[in-house]
């Protein structure tokens, strides 16, 4: 079993460059089947969900080329099934991104549907919603999905939550559809504007990506194109979360400001200091930050994959803090591992309140989902003492190379094979 080793105390300082967004990198991976041709998508992350994502397409009969280290290639001409392995949807949920393109361009899609898992139940209901309402027959049975239809026809869908999710796959299926399809309360994040810009590249005609209104004019066909993804805005965050709790002084290269407004808003009322400069991002604190309350919510509001690092920053914070989830209903896993680091965190459902206490001490620890796991990892280097953390599959699948990141700023961390 594999871990990662941590010895604490050691501030997060220096200068990185962040690398491309998984989240945007996953939907516009899927919308390239939707292309009767090549893609070029710059700025990939090699991460776990990236590499289960191409081996999918590579099953349904795509051409899958790494140009270099951070360049893809998707030749969509040679797909010859539309049927997403059962396997590798299991280990991946975002092979559902799969069905808006499928279904569109060749008008039949079969996956198997996916599981919920920790952080709440995860249902696709909008999605198949949205796709009925486009026209597309659904056959449930036996634990898979069947999407088919001769042709999708425009329509007007509204959301009864902005999902990220449902707004990109909906976004996709419009794409190759017959007329217009407007989407309401529209899910307004960076990654599903990216897609959208993906889209236009190809030929596609979107307005209003990044609203809570979005208008799809359906066409016949997309072309191949080059497209660069854009920085991982979660990623930036959980590197400015470790040099704060650390006490250091780091430069972020490459990111999106306007990303991550909330964010930084948040973490000045922290205190700690934050310096913005064109796509540079430089975060420097030298004494314990106060604490602060904060709700999740849906972009621009404070996003809920960066709740459980923020957490970690404020175990050790001046005061006590209070946390609301409103996004997922079950997204604090990392809390009996945080209390048995010493934290004092007290959880009511959706609402976690945070004692500041004077000091972290290292243990062992499970993580088990991806931002819980860079939670601990925050822990582990603020902490007294060694910290081993388990599950790190977990944190593989959002974090590149992690250990040998948080090694060049600094940090003392191995990942070790018990
Ligand atoms: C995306 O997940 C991200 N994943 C998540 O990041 C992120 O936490 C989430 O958006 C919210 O920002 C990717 O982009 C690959 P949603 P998604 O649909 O699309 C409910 C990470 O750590 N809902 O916006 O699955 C749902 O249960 C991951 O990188 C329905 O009820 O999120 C949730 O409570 C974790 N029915 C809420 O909406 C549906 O059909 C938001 O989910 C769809 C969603």
């Amino acid at each position: 079993m594999e871990l990662l080793r941590i010895e604490g105390g050691m501030p997060i300082s220096g200068e990185t460059r962040v690398y491309g967004a998984k989240n945007a990198a996953l939907p516009i991976l899927a919308a390239t089947v939707m292309v009767a041709g090549t893609s070029v998508i710059e700025d990939v992350p090699d991460l776990e969900d990236v590499r289960v994502m191409l081996q999918i397409l590579e099953q349904l009969g795509a051409r899958v080329r790494w140009q270099g280290v951070t360049s893809v290639e998707v030749d969509a001409s040679s797909i010859h099934s539309t049927n997403v392995p059962a396997d590798l949807m299991q280990r991946m949920r975002s092979s559902i991104f799969l069905m808006g393109p499928l279904l569109a361009r060749f008008g039949d899609v079969t996956l198997s549907k996916p599981g919920g898992c920790v952080i709440g139940q995860r249902p696709i209901d909008f999605h198949l919603r949205g796709m009925r309402q486009l026209g597309a027959k659904i056959d449930e049975q036996h634990g898979y999905i069947r999407c088919s239809a001769r042709r999708l026809i425009g329509s007007s869908i509204t959301l009864d939550f902005p999902s990220v999710g449902a707004t990109e796959n909906l976004m996709m299926a419009a794409s190759l559809a017959d007329g217009v399809t407007v989407i309401e309360n529209a899910a307004r994040e960076p990654e599903v504007e990216d897609l959208a810009q993906f889209l236009q590249a190809t030929g596609a005609s979107i307005e209003g990506a990044g609203t809570d209104t979005v208008i799809v004019h359906g066409c016949s066909h997309l072309h191949g194109t080059e497209y660069r993804i854009i920085p991982d805005r979660i990623v930036t965050g959980t590197l400015m979360l470790a040099a704060a709790a650390t006490r250091g002084e780091l430069t972020v290269h490459g990111a999106r400001v306007d990303h991550l407004g909330a964010v930084l808003q948040k973490l000045r009322d922290t205190g700690v200091r934050v310096q913005v400069d064109r796509d540079i991002i430089t975060v420097k604190c030298d004494e314990t930050p106060s604490a602060v309350d904060f709700r999740t919510a849906p972009f621009p509001g404070f996003p809920t994959d960066l709740q459980a690092p923020f957490m970690a920053l404020l175990t050790t914070a001046k005061g006590t803090s209070v946390i609301h989830e409103s996004v997922f209903e079950a997204r604090f896993k990392h809390v009996d591992e945080l209390q048995r680091m010493g934290a004092d965190v007290n959880v009511d459902l959706r609402t976690a309140v945070v004692r500041g206490v004077p000091m972290l001490s290292g243990a062992r620890v499970t993580a088990s989902d991806l931002r819980g796991g860079a939670a601990l990892l925050v822990a582990g280097l603020m902490a007294d003492g060694t910290t081993e953390v388990d599950g790190v599959k977990h944190i593989d699948r959002g974090y590149q190379a992690i250990e040998a990141h948080l090694s060049r700023l600094g940090a003392r961390i191995e990942r070790v094979t018990v």
